[in-house]
């Protein structure tokens, strides 16, 4: 009874997402009806398939529009503007430069969000990309990755959420918000199972239809029950067979009949492989250049002719187009370029997200915040002199200020995808800000025995390592590169207050783990990531990010030891994938076989012991959970109290997990008070019946079996810190 209230709230509160934006949806079908009865053939065609304007001849491209990744020609004639699309999740990206010299703000990466377990600072970020986005002049945003990060290798890993699918779905579906709360219409992808880069343009992943529904399928309904986006763009790889753009099962039934999806999906860039595609659930071909056919344009035309594609699939896809431009306020609002943009408010936001999801790994002897008797400190590695690390592909934001460093892939062009850069947001400067008691030294890592000379005569030694990673590509191991190891454990070896700060993508191996005393992750930090660490390693920040991953012990530990795929396509430059262009490669077929028991649930179930895990990260204060209350009946809900029982204010995440015979447990919900030394705050914290019950894929319906429910209470999901029993009832929810 009441999940089947929730889902009505629910349902309200999309209704109340339609309104805010623009049109309510009755009255967006009416408008979107109205146009289609006056639009032509050719009219109609226009909406359904569009090139990548940067590969177009500059003479043959439209005046006056902003280039992104994508472009859909408008029907000037009825008001229904151009589409004019831009990467996005990390900030309005300008992949290779083809707006030359333009800038925005670069929010940290998707694992930063999501290590902030803070829906707010998720819209947050959104509606900061989307106002910059709206004032460039574009109107979607190609915003909202949330495949769950399966493989600790995977090249994409840094733009999504992590590995949970109510974290993720959450995040990203405030994230979508923000971005439309600009009058654009944002986009969840890549859906779906489009977990890895290795073959991702050809592989096949086979998986029940029940492990599925409860992880990548959950991120993504949760995303879009919360966010209400406008787009969902499919996948390049193939589900059980067949492309995730001409996928019935994914586009009709589950996006569409099961979850009510009224928007419209677009293809992935270079991921149409027929026109059929428009039956089977795919409305719009997008950077159809780079497809073996215009099958949205050409060919759908002498397919229709022939009778074998129905005139009615058009007609649908136009609507669902343009009822959703109505509904999310597209047309009423137009983005027209050269809005004004407050760089300096959105730098705030950028940072205020870093600080958010830095994740305190290590704390040995309270080696942090830096003592203020720390008067000679020392700065190693990592580019820190210069700035941040940021990922690499189509997300790639060129930051205000622009690129500090770029290093170039030997025998690569400047190309976003072979370009290690740097965004120009100093920690070595800011940290010499923060603390201008102290003398900061700078050695570069270069030479180990140098870098370990400097530490040896300071009274901290701080090291950053990075580990790059960029889409088409996913990294061979869990290892730090370039020797970087090895530096650590000179530099420890040589003074025992070591701290390493980590900018990657990934979780790493960490083989001097316990030579050193503190350890940060910083992830790629975005525009102003130098102040953001700077700020936690002194102190003028508490850290409360959380991680959104299991950093594993090693890769024996994951459910596949050896990436999928990885034998068949060595995940080099030769055969690289990037946009569909396929360098030769075969189609192979890859199983996951944790199925729904991504990440900890897998480490739950096997009993291995992460290097760190899934929800850990310290502070500098304490908490103390009591006083757990678990109610059962129809409805899972726990409550307990959180107390700061340390010296300073701070910001806890005390998670709540769930776990029944024979399923690994599963997290159900979490919070995040802001507490002063001695402050207690109860938390509440309702179940969600599809996490905690089982996808039924006979009866097509979320089954939560009568029976005992282990409820466990901790600040990761290896830590218990208060546990319970309940008792819940059979319940049966709608798919
Ligand atoms: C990526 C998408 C992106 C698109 C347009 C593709 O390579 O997979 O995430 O939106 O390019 O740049």
């Amino acid at each position: 009874m009441r999940f089947a209230m929730a889902a009505a709230v629910s349902g309200l509160a999309m209704m109340a997402g339609w309104a805010a934006a623009g049109e309510t949806p009755s009255q967006a079908d009416a408008k979107a009806q109205a146009l289609l009865e006056q639009m032509t053939q050719d009219e109609k065609m226009s909406l359904l398939h569009g090139p990548m304007l940067a590969l177009v001849q500059r003479s043959k491209r439209p005046d006056g529009v902003v280039i992104g990744a994508g472009y859909v020609a408008g029907v000037p004639r009825l008001g229904i503007p151009a589409l004019t699309e831009t990467d996005a999740s990390l900030g309005v990206s300008n992949l290779n430069n083809q707006r030359p010299g333009d800038v925005a703000t670069a929010l940290p990466s998707g694992l930063a969000v999501a290590s902030s377990w803070d829906p707010e600072v998720a819209y947050r970020g959104g509606a900061m990309i989307g106002a910059e986005a709206h004032a460039k002049g574009f109107n979607v945003m190609l915003a909202g990755g949330v495949n769950l990060v399966r493989d600790p290798r995977g090249g994409r890993n840094f733009e999504y959420l992590g590995e949970d699918p109510l974290l993720a779905g959450r995040l990203v579906g405030r994230a979508i918000a923000g971005v439309q709360s600009n009058h654009i219409v944002a986009t969840i992808k890549h859906f779906a199972m489009n977990d890895q880069e290795t073959g991702r343009n050809v592989l096949s992943v086979t998986m029940a239809e029940t492990p599925m529904r409860e992880s990548d399928l959950l991120a993504f309904q949760i995303g879009i029950e919360t966010g209400d986006p406008g787009s969902v763009m499919c996948g390049y790889n193939r589900v059980n067979g067949v492309y995730a753009c001409e996928n019935p099962f994914l586009l009709n039934d589950v996006l569409r009949r099961d979850w009510g999806f009224k928007g419209w999906v677009m293809s992935d860039w270079g991921a149409v492989h027929s026109t059929e595609a428009l039956v089977h659930g795919l409305d719009q071909q997008s950077g159809d250049q780079l497809d073996l056919k215009k099958y949205f344009s050409a060919s759908l035309e002498e397919e229709i002719a022939q009778g074998r594609v129905p005139q009615a699939a058009v007609d649908t896809a136009v609507r669902r187009i343009v009822r959703t431009l109505f509904a999310r306020g597209v047309i009423d609002n137009p983005a027209v370029p050269g809005g004004s943009i407050d760089y300096d408010a959105h730098a705030a936001v950028a940072q205020a997200t870093a600080e958010a999801g830095m994740v305190l790994l290590r704390n040995e002897r309270d080696v942090l915040p830096l003592a203020a008797t720390a008067k000679r400190i020392a700065v190693i590695g990592g580019h820190a002199d210069i700035g941040v690390l940021s990922g690499g592909g189509s997300s790639q934001v060129t930051p205000v200020g622009g690129f500090a460093l770029v290093v170039k892939r030997p025998g690569t062009g400047a190309s976003s995808f072979a370009s290690r850069s740097y965004g120009p947001s100093s920690p070595l400067a800011a940290l010499r800000a923060g603390r201008p008691d102290a003398s900061v030294e700078f050695n570069d890592g270069h030479d180990p025995a140098a870098a370990a000379a400097l530490a040896r005569d300071a009274d901290v030694a701080i090291v950053f390592v990075e580990k790059w990673a960029t889409e088409a590509e996913d990294a061979k191991d869990l290892a730090l590169e370039d020797g970087q190891d090895a530096l650590i454990a000179a530099v420890a070896a040589a003074n025992p207050r070591t701290v390493v700060v980590l900018e990657t993508g990934n979780a790493v191996s960490m083989p001097w783990r316990d030579q050193v005393q503190g350890i940060l992750a910083a992830w790629f930090p975005g525009q102003r990531g130098g102040e953001a660490i700077a700020r936690v390693l002194t102190g003028a920040v508490n850290p409360s990010g959380r991680l959104p991953i299991t950093f594993p012990a090693s890769e024996k530990q994951l459910p596949n030891p050896m990436l999928p795929g990885g034998d068949a396509q060595p995940a080099d430059k030769e055969t690289r994938a990037v946009y569909g262009i396929q360098a030769g490669l075969k189609p192979f077929d890859i199983s996951y076989p944790e199925g729904s028991d991504v990440g900890y649930r897998w480490f739950a179930k096997t009993g291995a012991r992460p290097l760190y895990a899934f929800g850990y990260g310290l502070s500098y204060t304490r908490f103390h959970y009591d006083g757990l209350k678990v109610a059962g009946g129809d409805t899972l809900r726990v409550r307990f109290t959180v107390t700061n029982t340390g010296g300073r204010e701070g910001a806890d995440v005390p998670q709540v997990y769930v776990s029944r015979n024979g399923r690994a447990k599963r997290l159900i919900g979490w919070d995040k008070p802001t507490l002063k030394p001695g402050e207690s705050r109860e938390v509440t914290v309702t179940a969600d019946p599809r996490v905690i019950g089982d996808f039924d894929a006979k009866a097509q319906r979320w089954v939560v079996p009568a029976g005992d429910y282990r409820v466990e209470v901790g600040a990761s999901a290896e830590d218990v810190a208060l546990a319970g029993m309940t008792h819940l009832g059979r319940q049966t929810i709608k798919p």
